[in-house]
């Protein structure tokens, strides 16, 4: 099992934070008192989450516009309207993975 610990403080509510586990980036963001995670990397081009914006457990891909539910990755918006030729992949829907996310008094460990 691949894990990333860090420290609460590094994450205030209602923030995104990029971590990596293994050289793939995971999104680990704050809502309230819980915390999630799921890949980080747009299914629909690859953009970074990170970069998007969090509203309620909702993120949005800063990139076009896909929005995400942090509790389950499943797609809640998908703008899957910008194909690139050869590229497959970007005409489909697809969630993104989620991440196990333990608490242990102020340490928070992300793995997979
Ligand atoms: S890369 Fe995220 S919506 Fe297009």
């Amino acid at each position: 099992m691949a894990k990333v610990t860090f420290k609460i403080s590094e994450l205030p509510e209602d923030q995104l934070k990029r971590v990596e586990i293994e050289g793939k980036g995971v999104l680990v963001a704050r809502v309230g008192k819980e915390f999630y995670a799921i890949g980080d990397k747009c299914t629909h081009m690859g953009c970074s989450l990170s970069e998007g914006t969090l509203e309620g457990t909702i993120v949005t891909c800063p990139c076009h516009g896909s929005e995400f539910d942090i509790t389950t990755g499943k797609v809640v918006t998908w703008v899957g309207k910008y194909p690139t030729i050869g590229r497959l992949t970007s005409f489909m829907r697809r969630d993104e993975p989620v991440y196990k996310v333990t608490l242990e008094e102020d340490e928070l460990t992300i793995s997979d």
